[in-house]
Formats: structure tokens, C-alpha cells, sequence
């Protein structure tokens, strides 16, 4: 089972880029399954029905959330129906889902999303939540993968060594900028610290520069827009034993305009 994770679909310029490249890279790499953040989708904060349905358009099969989940509204109106996670450790009495079983002709895949607490908003403490929801999900099926949305590199190393074993990959989301650092753990578990962003390259992780400097420079409080122009996709692909859903592989993918 080769799965494809993609980094934060960041505004127009990150669905542009699955529109032209998703579609050669399932074939070139002989995906089996692909999952996208798409926490950044619409206008760079939260997705809407529109850019989810765009997103699944250029190929995508599931789709993960993060601490933009509820920027748009409009998620409200479609979160319970489509193949979706946000962060489980958030407040059990919002809408959606924390992590999914999908069937799929080459087996059962499950999907866990969860939030990081450093440097973050507060939520459930994602410990204690990865355990519970691994120990239901393994009822049903060994490949599961997890989206750690986490601020702190050493949060996101701490959670999969500590679910090391327990489920197939661990991808962190978030940052926008991916690392160096892919590998698979002792226990088989493949990790790493950032899948990184697709989106636009001459950016502030995203946002436009000019809005961005305004606030670092000279404190001034502005309204930040998504920068406009070339953009790249960054993902991983995670290579998974069918049956012990143990990971053989994982590597990174880095596409860019020039
Ligand atoms: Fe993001
Ligand atoms: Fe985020």
C-alpha cells in the first residue's frame, strides 16, 4: 500500500498546483491512496465545500484538518459528510470526526488527525488521546495514519516515538516548511517532523510578504492575504505492509515552478 500525503494546501496557488501535478504524480509513484491537509484550502485560513470539492477533484481521497478547521463557516455545513478528519483532541462536542475508517479495494485504511498543545490553542492533550483512538481504530485495521498539526518539532518527535509501533506513519502538518528529517522509527512506525506546505513559494508560509512585514517591522496590525504567483507541492510517500501495516518506506516529494 503506497500512500500519499501532501502537505497544507494552502489557497488558490496550492489547489492550482494539485490541478496540475496530483494526477501524474499518483501514476508516477503508483499511489494507492492519497490525503491531503487541507487546513489552509480557502483563502489560506479553513475549507470550504467549493475547495474541498476541488481538492478531491484534482485526486485527493481524504483530507485532514488542523487549527484552521472551523476558519470557514461554510465547514459546518458539510464536515459530517465527507471524507474528512479534524483534530480529535478538540472539544468533543464540535462536528466531525477525529479519525475515519476508509475502505479501499487494497484494505482498510484509518485516518487520525490530532493538534499539537505547544505554542498552540488549547486543546485535549494529544497523548492521551492518540492512545484511545489507535486502540479503537486497530480493531479494524492495521494502516493507519496520523496527522500530528504541531507547532514544535520536538512535540511532533515526542507523540511518534511514543505511538511507535501502533500505527504506520506519523506526518506532521503545520509548519509549512518541510524537514530533513524522514525515517522510520524501531518500531516501524514511518515519521516526520513536517510534510511542508502546498502553496505559493514567494511567501511568508503562505501569506503575502508585504502583509506579513508590516506586523514584524513595525508592529502594525494588518489584514494578512495569500500571496499570489508560483507555487510548489510538497508531500511524502509512505510505502506500507498490506497486512502488518508496519511502513517498508518513506520518502519526500518537493515540486516547484521555476
Ligand atoms: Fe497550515
Ligand atoms: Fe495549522
Amino acid at each position: 500500500m503506497k500512500i500519499l500525503f501532501i502537505g497544507d494546501v494552502f489557497a488558490r496557488p496550492g489547489r492550482q498546483a494539485l490541478n496540475l501535478w496530483l494526477k501524474d504524480l499518483i501514476s508516477e509513484h503508483d499511489i494507492d491512496f492519497c490525503i491531503a491537509n487541507g487546513e489552509n484550502a480557502a483563502h489560506g485560513k479553513g475549507i470550504t465545500k467549493q475547495t474541498a470539492d476541488e481538492i478531491y477533484a484534482s485526486g485527493v481521497d481524504f483530507i485532514t484538518l488542523g487549527n484552521h478547521a472551523w476558519g470557514q463557516k461554510d465547514t459546518l455545513s458539510f464536515i459530517d459528510d465527507f471524507p474528512i478528519v479534524r483534530p480529535a483532541n478538540m472539544s468533543k462536542s464540535l462536528p466531525g470526526k477525529g479519525w475515519c475508517i476508509v475502505n479501499t479495494n487494497k484494505g482498510d485504511i484509518g485516518i487520525l488527525n490530532l493538534q499539537g498543545r505547544v505554542f498552540m490553542d488549547h486543546v485535549d492533550n494529544p497523548f492521551e488521546c492518540a492512545t484511545e483512538c489507535l486502540h479503537e481504530m486497530r480493531q479494524y485495521t492495521n494502516i493507519i495514519v496520523v496527522d500530528f498539526h504541531a507547532e514544535a518539532t520536538s512535540e511532533k518527535i515526542a507523540l511518534a516515538l511514543y505511538i511507535d509501533g501502533l500505527c504506520s506513519c506519523v506526518i506532521g502538518t503545520h509548519t509549512h516548511v518541510q524537514t530533513a528529517d524522514e525515517r522510520i522509527l524501531p518500531n516501524g512506525t514511518a515519521f516526520i517532523s513536517d510534510a511542508g506546505m502546498t502553496g505559493p513559494i514567494h511567501s511568508i508560509i503562505g501569506m503575502d510578504i508585504k502583509c506579513v512585514m508590516e506586523k514584524f517591522v513595525r508592529s502594525m496590525p494588518t489584514r494578512f492575504e495569500p500571496a499570489k504567483g508560483s507555487f510548489m507541492l510538497n508531500a511524502v510517500v509512505i510505502d506500507i505492509c498490506d497486512n502488518s501495516g508496519v511502513a517498508k518506506d518513506i520518502y519526500r516529494i518537493f515540486l516547484k515552478q521555476s
